[in-house]
């Protein structure tokens, strides 16, 4: 089985299941003008989020590493017209990107970007007393476990956390590694896989974004 193969899945799938629309192709056409890293979720995961966290009712969800604001647009969408969105990004040109994109696709008034290193915006999210029902994890890889701590400190039980990109092609299983994204996810996993605050689960995932996985978490207590 080979790249091309899940590519052409991948195309299947979204071209059946997950029709695109104006706002997101124009918000995945600025970030491509403007050059950021083409690294969002795939269409057919950012709608996978934007089930999860409909079926978990989510009316507040947190979003760290925001990037042209594709994710964002997903799971935005999912929430109702009072529901709430803050997305974290450290890179200005990102955020003014997601910015515009957010805009473009009328979710202005839920979705809030904040600029800033996540390890610093955290801190005061959670001092102003935010509690989120759903958390989409997705910044660098490095900080992980530190990102996924704030994160159960602003969640309450029966918060769902999303962990974007643990597998790395296979490289979270070389307890060798010097990546240091390998080396981050492996610290959050070895971190967290006894923690009886959540219950935890991880899946690998192939397709149009090559091989790769993603890590969820339910909250039991805080
Ligand atoms: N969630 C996006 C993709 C995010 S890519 C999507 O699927 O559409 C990762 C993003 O995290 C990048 O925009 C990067 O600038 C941002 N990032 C990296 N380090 C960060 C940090 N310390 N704090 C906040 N954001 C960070
Ligand atoms: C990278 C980051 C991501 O969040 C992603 O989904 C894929 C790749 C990266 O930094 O290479
Ligand atoms: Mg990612």
């Amino acid at each position: 089985m080979s790249q091309e193969l899940w590519t052409a899945v991948d195309s299947y799938l979204c071209r059946t299941l997950v029709p695109s629309d104006e706002a997101l192709d124009a918000a995945l056409r600025a970030s491509e003008d403007a050059k950021l890293p083409s690294i969002q979720v795939a269409p057919n995961q950012g709608k996978l989020l934007a089930i999860l966290a409909q079926s978990i009712g989510a009316r507040a969800i947190l979003e760290v590493g925001t990037l042209g604001g594709y994710s964002t647009i997903w799971l935005a969408r999912a929430l109702p017209a009072d529901g709430k969105l803050i997305t974290l990004e450290i890179d200005p040109k990102h955020a003014s990107v997601a910015q515009e994109n957010i805009t473009r696709a009328g979710l202005g008034g839920i979705v809030e970007i904040r600029l800033g290193s996540a390890l610093e915006t955290l801190p005061k999210a959670t001092a102003e007393g935010h509690i989120f029902d759903f958390v989409f994890i997705d910044a660098d890889k490095a900080s992980t476990t530190e990102y996924f701590q704030w994160a159960l400190k602003m969640s309450h039980p029966g918060s769902l956390i999303v962990v974007d990109n643990i597998v790395r092609k296979g490289g979270v299983t070389d307890p060798e590694s010097t990546d240091a994204s390998v080396k981050g996810i492996q610290r959050f996993i070895e971190t967290f896989k006894d923690d009886p605050r959540v219950t935890m689960t991880g899946l690998q995932t192939v397709g149009s974004k090559g091989y790769d996985g993603f890590a969820l978490a339910l909250v039991n207590s805080v």
